[in-house]
């Protein structure tokens, strides 16, 4: 195939990258916000400096995906249409329940970052495959520190 041709796995698969990247951001806010009990202090700054962490990415993303010649994405609307990690509008999640959700939902993010290296070295595209690295260490120590934290 030719870059041509490949170019819009690279495209999708960063957009959906994106996506929940944003999503992941604003449920990380959300627990930063709400998050209560005896760990308030602890995971109100964890959750703080991930979700700094995710959005420093975003715009990166973004502009691969542009630079790779393909639109991006437009809105909120666009990302919850491409979003594969869940919204939690829950009124009363517990600290236990936030720090469990966001390491299961890192790992789904780690997953896309696979598919993302993946089409990247098939499209010989290596400035978005040498990227995604930095990226994945990013979200395997966020993973870590989540999984530390709840003790598994
Ligand atoms: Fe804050």
């Amino acid at each position: 195939m030719t870059k041509t041709d490949n170019q819009p796995a690279v495209a999708d698969a960063l957009n959906a990258l994106l996506a929940d990247s944003f999503a992941l951001y604003l449920k990380t806010k959300n627990y930063h916000w709400h998050v209560q009990g005896p760990h308030f202090r602890e995971l109100h700054l964890l959750f703080d400096e991930q979700a700094t962490q995710i959005l420093a990415t975003t715009d990166l993303i973004a502009e691969r995906v542009r630079k790779n010649g393909a639109p991006t994405l437009r809105s909120i609307g666009d990302i919850g249409r491409r979003q594969s990690i869940r919204d939690d509008d829950g009124a009363t999640v517990d600290a236990d329940t936030m720090v469990r959700t966001l390491a299961t939902d890192n790992e789904t993010l780690l997953a896309q970052l696979k598919e993302v290296k993946a089409a990247a070295e098939t499209d010989g595209d290596i400035a978005t495959s040498g990227l995604v690295d930095a990226w994945a260490d990013e979200t395997q120590q966020r993973i870590w520190f989540l999984k530390a934290t709840a003790g598994y």
